[in-house]
């Protein structure tokens, strides 16, 4: 994660602090007009509020770039160390600010370059110099980027790490599984929770591919035709510790690929999260009780005093919403751009910003919820129905000799007779099995408890107590180093066969 991400960066910037510095807007381009922007259009204009947040990039972009311009003789040495003591100077004013408020520039590349001249006079006129806010904008929207994706994968883990622990910690429980929301299968109470890991775990995959894109520096574009002057590109994305530079200045300043892949993963792991929350919802719900969350998590009702309300999963899930809507906002705004740069790429940046605050919001209490939460195996095990076990019943068959289409047919006459008599499946005598098919013996008791059940799924990826620990140990391996590209390879713990063995 990089170390310059400082602390709290997401918060919304408060407006009670006076502003040191005046309001007089200072526009970049002037120079052709006769008349100022009307106040609708200054209104509509005016980016500084959403792009504020970017502050610290710029000066750090504009920093290197007075480097840049050095070294390609633009700027004397004595310039560029004046240019850089004045950014600094820039960096500690905006330190006292809360925000924006009260301040009249257009956007923060005007408000760092008016400060910068307030402070050094005209050499900070300089600064500008073969470099537009097209390429600059791009520029420091990439570096606050690759920050967010490093906070985000931060934010992923520990809810990866918290599901894990659940995991083990439950591994004994046996629970329904369910398909159509009806019971189908027994499985461990720790497979459900890490079913709900894996898909994280490829939310965390994405965002390294995001990180890749938005590795590419694209100062040095220019407005969109390239710089004129012999600026070293490679040097600066060395400095700004960029990877690669981008190839074609039109692109450079028009590409949002990283931020709508960005939106992307966001909204998919809003979907990840909203399947999560639903979960709780329903298992912490009177008519199932499969689990209770924890008091910090949930609120009671200001009328209905037995009211314990899962509004930690409810809101994950309500903000799933916007999510989605923010990846939908963007790819709008990108669908219909002619080439080069427009100006509808300015409301790139509030999209992301939303999309990455409300993440940050939501995963530590989505990850706090699932840490403290308890499932109550009482209410789980009553919840567990004989006919769990009736495609056990069929593969009891199988082995010895039955096809499958015949067995799954016979064990399903039992549970109608089972239905008809009231009776659970286990209930039935064995002479009324053998009447179904006289393969049956005193040992298919066996295959209808739950447990044994699970533990007879033993392939990678099954319910086995072993299978389980494989599982368990590959998540862990793909959280330290997730695979791209490649087949994983396989858990160093092989799944034995109903061994038995339970999660330690
Ligand atoms: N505030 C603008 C943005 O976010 C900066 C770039 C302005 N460029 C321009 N040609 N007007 O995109």
């Amino acid at each position: 994660m990089d170390s310059r991400a400082p602390p709290g960066w997401f918060t919304p910037p408060a407006t009670d602090r006076p502003n040191t510095v005046g309001g007089s807007g200072h526009a970049l381009w002037g120079g052709r007009f006769e008349d100022g922007l009307a106040p609708e259009m200054e209104v509509l204009n005016r980016s500084l509020d959403v792009d504020w947040r970017l502050w610290r990039h710029d000066i750090r972009g504009s920093r290197a770039w007075a480097r840049g311009l050095e070294r390609a003789g633009l700027l004397s040495s004595l310039e560029a160390a004046e240019i850089d003591r004045g950014l600094l100077e820039v960096e500690r004013e905006l330190e006292e600010f809360d925000g924006p408020s009260g301040l009249g520039d257009e956007d923060i590349h005007t408000v760092v370059e008016r400060l910068l001249t307030e402070a050094i006079g005209p050499v900070g006129g300089k600064l500008h110099t073969g470099r537009s806010r097209n390429d600059q904008v791009s520029t420091d929207f990439r570096l606050w980027g690759r920050e967010a994706v490093d906070l985000l994968r931060g934010s992923l883990v520990p809810l990866i790490e918290a599901l894990a622990d659940k995991a083990r910690e439950t591994a004994d429980i046996v629970m329904p599984g369910y398909t159509h929301l009806q019971q189908a299968q027994p499985v461990p109470a720790g497979h459900w929770l890490l079913s709900r890991a894996w898909p994280l775990v490829r939310d965390l995959e994405h965002l390294r591919a995001v990180h890749r894109d938005c590795d590419v520096l694209p100062l040095g574009s220019g407005a969109i035709a390239g710089c004129p002057f012999d600026v070293d590109r490679a040097a600066l994305a060395v400095d700004l510790g960029f990877s690669r530079v981008s190839e074609n200045s039109m692109d450079g300043v028009s590409d949002r690929d990283w931020a709508a892949r960005l939106l992307f993963g966001a909204a998919m792991t809003g979907v990840h999260l909203s399947q999560v929350a639903e979960d709780l919802v329903l298992f912490s719900s009177s008519e199932f009780g499969f689990l209770r969350l924890g008091d910090a998590y949930t609120t009671g009702s200001s009328l209905m005093p037995q009211k314990r309300n899962p509004d930690v999963a409810e809101l994950t899930r309500g903000k799933s919403g916007r999510l989605v809507g923010n990846l939908m906002g963007m790819l709008t705004v990108l669908k219909g751009l002619p080439t080069g740069y427009n100006r509808d790429l300015q409301e790139d940046k509030h999209a992301v910003f939303d999309s990455v605050d409300t993440l940050a919001v939501v995963l530590p209490a989505i990850t706090g919820a699932v840490a403290t939460m308890t499932l109550n195996p009482g209410r789980i095990g009553r919840a567990l129905r004989a006919e769990l076990c009736a495609t056990d019943l069929a593969d009891y068959l199988v082995r010895r000799g039955v096809p499958f289409r015949e067995a799954h047919h016979r064990a399903g006459e039992l549970v109608r007779i089972a239905e008809g008599a009231d009776h659970e499946l286990g209930d039935l005598t064995l002479e009324e099995m053998t009447a179904v098919h006289p393969a049956f013996g005193e040992d298919v008791y066996r295959v209808l408890d739950p447990a044994a059940s699970v533990e007879s799924r033993a392939v990678r990826g099954g319910t086995s107590g072993a299978a389980l620990q494989a599982q368990l140990e590959a998540l862990a391996e793909a959280v330290e180093e997730p695979a791209t590209g490649t087949v994983p390879p396989p858990p160093r713990t092989r799944p034995g066969r109903a061994s038995g063995r339970r999660i330690r």
